[in-house]
C-alpha cells in the first residue's frame, strides 16, 4: 500500500507540473471576457479536423472516441502532454498532439469547455448499471468526483459513450503499455469483465 501512494504523489506532482503553464495561460484567457471570446474563435478554427472525431460540439461521434465537451481543461492539457511524449499513445492522437502548441492547447480546452454534453439516450442493463453504481460510488469518487464530473487532474467520466470506458478499463486491467505508468493501472487490476461492463453503463448514463 505504502508503494502505491508514494508512486501516486509522485505521479501527480509530475502531472500537476506539467499543465502549470498551460492552465496559467488559460486561467488569464478565461476570466477576461474579450480574450475568451478570441481564444473561442481560435479554438473553433483549430477543431475543425478534431471535429470529425469528437464532433465539431465535443460529442464524440463514434462510440469508441471519447467526448470531449466539458472536460476538465486540466486533464485535457496533461493528455496532450502525455501523447505528446509518448507516455500514452494512440494511433492518431500521438501524431496530432505534438503539433498543437500551447497557445492551440489552451484555445481547444476554452472551446470545449463551453460545448454541452449530450445526453445518452440508449437503454441500459438495470443489473449491470446497478452494480456500477456500487463500485463506482465505493471506489472511483474520492478521485473523479461524487458525479464523476472529474476533479483537478482526474477526467470527467459521466456521460462517456460507454464503449470507451469498457476499452479505457480494460486495456488499465490488462496493463496495456499504452497508458503505461497510468495510476488507472493498479486500480482496474482486479476487475472482471462484468464489473467493467457495469461501470461502464452506470457512467454513459449519469448526467453532467
Ligand atoms: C481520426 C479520429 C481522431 C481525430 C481526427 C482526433 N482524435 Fe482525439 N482521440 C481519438 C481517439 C480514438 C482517442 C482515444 C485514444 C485512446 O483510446 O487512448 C482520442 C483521444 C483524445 C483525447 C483524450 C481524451 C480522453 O478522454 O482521455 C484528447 C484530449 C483528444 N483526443 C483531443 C483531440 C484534438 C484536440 C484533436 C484535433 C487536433 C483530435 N483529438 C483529433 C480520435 C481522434
Ligand atoms: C487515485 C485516484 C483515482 C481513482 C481512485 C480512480 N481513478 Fe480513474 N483516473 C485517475 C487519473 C489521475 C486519471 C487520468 C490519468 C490517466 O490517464 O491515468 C484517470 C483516468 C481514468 C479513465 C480514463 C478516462 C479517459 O477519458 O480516458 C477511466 C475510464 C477511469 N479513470 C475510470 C475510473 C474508475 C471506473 C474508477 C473506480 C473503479 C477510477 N477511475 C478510480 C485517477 C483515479
Amino acid at each position: 500500500m505504502r508503494v502505491l501512494v508514494c508512486v501516486l504523489l509522485s505521479c501527480f506532482a509530475t502531472l500537476a507540473q506539467a499543465s502549470d503553464e498551460a492552465l496559467q495561460r488559460f486561467t488569464q484567457l478565461n476570466s477576461d471576457p474579450v480574450l475568451r471570446e478570441q481564444a473561442y474563435a481560435a479554438g473553433q478554427e483549430r477543431i475543425r479536423f478534431c471535429g470529425n472525431c469528437h464532433g465539431e460540439n465535443g460529442n464524440s461521434k463514434r462510440p469508441y472516441i471519447p467526448n470531449l465537451a466539458e472536460q476538465n481543461p486540466v486533464y485535457l492539457f496533461n493528455a496532450f502532454e502525455m501523447f505528446a511524449s509518448g507516455e500514452r499513445q494512440d494511433f492518431i492522437m500521438s501524431k496530432l498532439a505534438p503539433n498543437l502548441t500551447l497557445e492551440d492547447r489552451v484555445n481547444v480546452a476554452i472551446y470545449f469547455g463551453q460545448q454541452k454534453l449530450l445526453a445518452h439516450t440508449e437503454p441500459v442493463d438495470a443489473t449491470l448499471r446497478q452494480q456500477g453504481e456500487v463500485t463506482f460510488k465505493t471506489i472511483c469518487t474520492g478521485c473523479h468526483g461524487v458525479n464523476a464530473e472529474g476533479r483537478e487532474i482526474t477526467p470527467r467520466l459521466a456521460g462517456q459513450p460507454a464503449e470507451y470506458l469498457r476499452k479505457a478499463l480494460t486495456r488499465f486491467r490488462d496493463q496495456d503499455p499504452s497508458r503505461a505508468g497510468s495510476v488507472m493501472m493498479s486500480i482496474a487490476a482486479d476487475f472482471s469483465d462484468e464489473q467493467i461492463a457495469g461501470l461502464a453503463e452506470y457512467l454513459q448514463q449519469l448526467q453532467p
